[in-house]
């Protein structure tokens, strides 16, 4: 069976600055798969060539069979490919529930709105406390709930997460990651990409490490926890 998702020989860069160098990738049907790497090798900008914000030089992109690199960014998510980006970008002026329904925002989402916002208050039930609170009077932690739950609202066949991890207290890491192994659980095939390198692998089927835009290792997310590469790089061993 061919991967859900095949990344091959991508190269791409910013102007003159050469930043993706034949970075390959797959993703299976109802895998987590996570994109390791720190600050700057390349995560976000491997992402946003999926969700095809940004065009590359050159390499292959195939969703389900169809070549995202010749696809709009609009077209990309009307396949079922959707990014929660770094950083969050909820509207702050905007109620959690006026948030979570813009995420329907296509056609084919609009009739499962409720349904789905249901699922999303069930997944994170500070959100349901919260869900007539302005998004820009909630806690990081919580914006980051919401931004996962607006991603959902389309019900996602593949979702690109983008360090959701970021900046947050250990606790609500590991909230924010239980919750992404539920989500996978529940149907949902997951992109992460983290610094977060140990929270990040714990709940991966399988991992990449990615290091100045170069691929240096795959594996399970059992054994690139065990490598000796990994641990001296991330996980200060
Ligand atoms: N808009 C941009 N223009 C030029 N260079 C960029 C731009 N965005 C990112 N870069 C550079 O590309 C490299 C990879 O960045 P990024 O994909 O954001 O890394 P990561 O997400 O792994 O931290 C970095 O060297 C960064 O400085
Ligand atoms: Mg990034």
């Amino acid at each position: 069976m061919s991967p859900l998702l095949e990344m091959k020989d991508l190269d791409f860069a910013y102007g003159d600055v050469h930043v993706l160098h034949g970075v390959s990738l797959t993703v299976d049907k109802g895998e987590i798969v996570t994109l390791v790497g720190s600050n700057g090798a390349g995560k976000s900008t491997t992402l946003r060539n999926i969700s095809r914000l940004l065009k590359p030089r050159s390499g292959a992109i195939v969703f389900d069979g169809h070549d995202l690199t010749r696809l709009s960014p609009h077209a990309v998510v009307e396949l079922g490919v959707v990014q929660v980006p770094e950083g969050r970008r909820v509207f702050p002026e905007m109620t959690v529930l006026e948030n979570l329904r813009m995420g329907s925002y296509i056609k084919s989402a609009r009739p499962d709105r409720e349904k789905n916002i249901e699922r999303a208050l069930a997944l994170f039930p500070r959100l349901r406390e919260r869900r007539n609170q302005l998004a820009g009077t909630l806690s990081g932690g919580e914006q980051q709930m919401l931004a996962i739950g607006r991603g959902l609202m389309t019900k996602p066949r593949l979702l690109l997460l983008d360090e959701p991890s970021l900046g947050l207290s250990p606790l609500l890491v590991k909230t924010i990651f239980d919750t992404i192994a539920e989500i996978n659980a529940q149907g949902t095939t997951v992109l992460l990409v983290e610094q977060n390198v140990f929270q990040s692998l714990r709940i991966a089927h399988r991992g990449y490490v990615l290091e100045t835009g170069r691929m240096v290792l795959s594996g399970s997310g059992q054994d690139l926890l065990g490598n000796e590469q990994v641990k001296a790089a991330f996980l200060g061993v």
